[in-house]
């Protein structure tokens, strides 16, 4: 924690505010993750540009809604950046100079945003863009730097203006700026988006209802419990999952973590798993799948690939 930080809070809690006004607190990245594990970082929430300034003259990390990561159970050394108060709150008014009576681009809405409520929101005013990105647990932030989607529609289906904030400055691009594909959005690591405009198809809700109700049929066979989604991306187009199924690997268990027998390219939390149990299911599926799979999870602190 940083010297001059003011100590305050919750009996047994270690928090402190920091120059800019910054909550920082010691804590365990497990509460922030889907797959509920991860053990304790220096916690940052950041609520506007001056904070993540602060916060990035030291090295971080930049934690969305943790559905893509599997950190390890010793934490990680660096701070850990939660985007919260304004950068976490979404601005929909149609801009009048940019939107048309058939598409609206959106005011800012921050990188901290919930995905899974923006697309409710979204379907309700009639906008349609996102509803591809149906039943993904992350944050706008996080999609957006994954560019998550199905193949239904992605998260770039629906942008207009990123920004991004880094230790030298904050810069707006578009989507023709970047190179972005299937998983895979161009921005380099350690670039915050910090906010985005949408770019949105004026529709009517039942129609955007409909499209997202056919998203959704696709996740019928996923699996209910704690996981941090597919570990591995599609090769060629091909499902990693089918791969691993016919590798004969579903219901594999390694301590509490197990391949899930509902769809075999999810791993899932049994409750009390470990990151080094969801790793040696990983080096399993490698060394028993022929084909080579390219991690869709993230690995905190980081893992050698083959
Ligand atoms: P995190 O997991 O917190 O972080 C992932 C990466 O994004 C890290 O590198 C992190 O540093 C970076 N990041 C996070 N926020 C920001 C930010 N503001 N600025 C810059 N970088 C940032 N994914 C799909 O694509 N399609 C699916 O259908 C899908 N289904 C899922 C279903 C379930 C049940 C679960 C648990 C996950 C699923 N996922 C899916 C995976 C996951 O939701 C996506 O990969 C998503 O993009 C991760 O976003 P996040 O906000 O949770 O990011
Ligand atoms: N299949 C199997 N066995 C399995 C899993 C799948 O045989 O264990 C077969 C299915 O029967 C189907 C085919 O593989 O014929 C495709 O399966 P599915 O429809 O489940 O799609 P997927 O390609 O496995 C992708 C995404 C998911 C996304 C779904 C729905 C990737 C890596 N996965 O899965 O995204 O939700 O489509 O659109 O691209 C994620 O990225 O984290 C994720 C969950």
């Amino acid at each position: 924690m940083d010297p001059g930080a003011r100590p305050r809070g919750r009996r047994g809690v270690t928090a402190a505010v920091s120059r800019s006004g910054t909550r920082v607190e010691r804590l365990p990245l497990s509460r922030f993750t889907t797959l509920g594990v991860g053990g304790e970082a220096e916690v940052w929430f950041v609520t506007s540009h001056d904070a993540l300034a602060e916060a990035m003259e030291r090295p971080y990390r930049i934690l969305g809604g943790g559905s893509n990561l599997v950190i390890a159970d010793a934490g990680v050394p660096e701070r850990v950046l939660r985007l919260s108060g304004p950068l976490a709150e979404r601005d929909l008014t149609p801009d009048p100079l940019l939107s048309t009576p058939a598409r609206v681009v959106t005011g800012w809405v921050g990188g901290g945003v919930p995905l899974p409520g923006l697309v409710r929101q979204l379907q309700k005013l009639g906008l349609s863009g996102l509803e591809g990105t149906v039943g993904i647990p992350a944050q706008v932030g996080g999609a957006v730097w994954m560019n998550a989607g199905t193949r239904y529609g992605e998260m770039f289906d629906g942008l207009h203006t990123i920004e991004l904030v880094t230790p030298e400055g904050t810069r707006q691009v578009t989507p023709d700026d970047l190179p972005w594909g299937y998983r895979q959005s161009g921005i380099p690591r350690n670039h915050v988006v910090s906010r985005v405009r949408l770019a949105l198809t004026v529709s009517t809700p039942d129609a955007v209802l409909a499209k997202m109700d056919f998203a959704d049929q696709a996740r019928r066979g996923q699996p209910k419990m704690k996981t941090p989604g597919c570990a591995f991306k599609n090769p060629g187009g091909v499902s990693a999952g089918q791969l691993i199924d016919e590798a004969g690997l579903k219901g594999t268990r390694i301590g509490n973590a197990l391949i899930a027998p509902e769809h075999a390219n999810f791993i899932v939390n049994l409750g009390g798993a470990t990151a080094a149990d969801v790793h040696a299911l990983l080096d399993t599926v490698r060394a028993r799948v022929k084909v080579p799979l390219e991690l869709e999870y993230e690995l905190w602190p980081g893992q050698a690939e083959p």
